[in-house]
């Protein structure tokens, strides 16, 4: 019996958990009772350690494990699995959250970049989905798959060309897998949020005042609330989503943008 069984709810999995969602979805995980595996690109390294103290100091029964892994490389999503197997000897959780976006319009697009969005957003994706149901699959007790889409995954949005196409995608590989995996007792939705403070919202802004506009205004504006999100509202979600009161909910990507967009 390895000493995670003796008071953890299971073993999580967050994938760019060195900053941003990532990193409030892994302390939420840890306070609802998961032991955590953070992981990052080796030059997250530093964030990735600050996380770990975080949350080492505000759950001090918590056990957290940091495993550098590209989402990119297949070999190495199997390896992030394997060294999670290996040390906590099961998994229940996998959040693949890692992604990048290009803010350029169409025009200014090159191969690639879109080569490098679809990359981790969709192929880092489909790794992690992968090898994360192949674990829970052996496990034979069911688990929660959840992926990153956004609110670029349900609508078009200008000088976002790579990265909608790329979040419209984890739709669909969310559907698939949830489809596929199902009768294994295992849930696949993501989340797909608006406006998340974080520093690829910065990015969009950035863009956005090069262009005399202002994103966060009008995001503001095009909200139902009139505020925009913060990473602990997305952690929210994917604390509710690995619950067992959740086992009905499967195959969705969840907007959650304060009343931007409607499904
Ligand atoms: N912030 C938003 O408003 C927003 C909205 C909708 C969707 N999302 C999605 O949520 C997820 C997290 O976004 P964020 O705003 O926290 O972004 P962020 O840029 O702050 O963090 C992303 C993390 O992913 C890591 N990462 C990038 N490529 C990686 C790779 N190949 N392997 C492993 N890790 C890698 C980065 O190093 C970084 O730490 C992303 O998938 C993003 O597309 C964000």
């Amino acid at each position: 019996m390895t000493s995670t069984q003796s008071n953890s709810k299971g073993v999580a999995v967050v994938t760019g958990s060195a900053q941003g969602i990532g990193h409030s979805i892994a302390v939420r995980l840890a306070e609802d009772g998961y032991d955590v595996v953070i992981n990052d690109v080796e030059s997250k390294k530093e964030n990735l350690d600050i996380v770990k103290e975080e949350i080492t100091a505000k759950f001090p029964e918590r056990r957290v494990l940091i495993v550098l892994a590209n989402v990119t490389v297949e070999e190495e999503v199997k390896g992030l699995v394997e060294s999670v197997v290996k040390e906590f000897g099961k998994l229940n959780v996998f959040v693949a959250n890692a992604g990048i976006a290009r803010v350029k319009p169409l025009l200014e697009t090159t191969s690639e970049d879109f080569e490098s969005v679809l990359s981790v957003n969709v192929k880092g994706t489909f790794h992690c989905y992968k090898y994360a149901a192949q674990q829970m699959i052996a496990q034979g007790d069911g688990g929660r798959i959840i992926g990153a889409s956004s609110l670029a995954g349900k609508k078009g949005h200008a000088m976002l060309s790579a990265y909608c196409a790329s979040k419209f995608a984890v739709r669909g590989l969310t559907q698939t897998a949830a489809i596929e995996l199902g009768h294994h007792g295992i849930t696949v939705n993501a989340y797909a949020p608006g406006p998340i403070h974080t520093s690829m919202l910065a990015q969009l802004q950035q863009a956005a005042v090069e262009r005399s506009g202002d994103l966060y205004e009008e995001m503001k504006r095009l909200s139902s609330v009139g505020y925009l999100g913060n990473t602990q509202d997305v952690g929210n979600l994917v604390s509710f989503l690995v619950t067992p009161e959740a086992r009905f909910i499967t195959g969705q990507s969840i907007t959650i943008d304060g009343g931007i967009f409607f499904d």
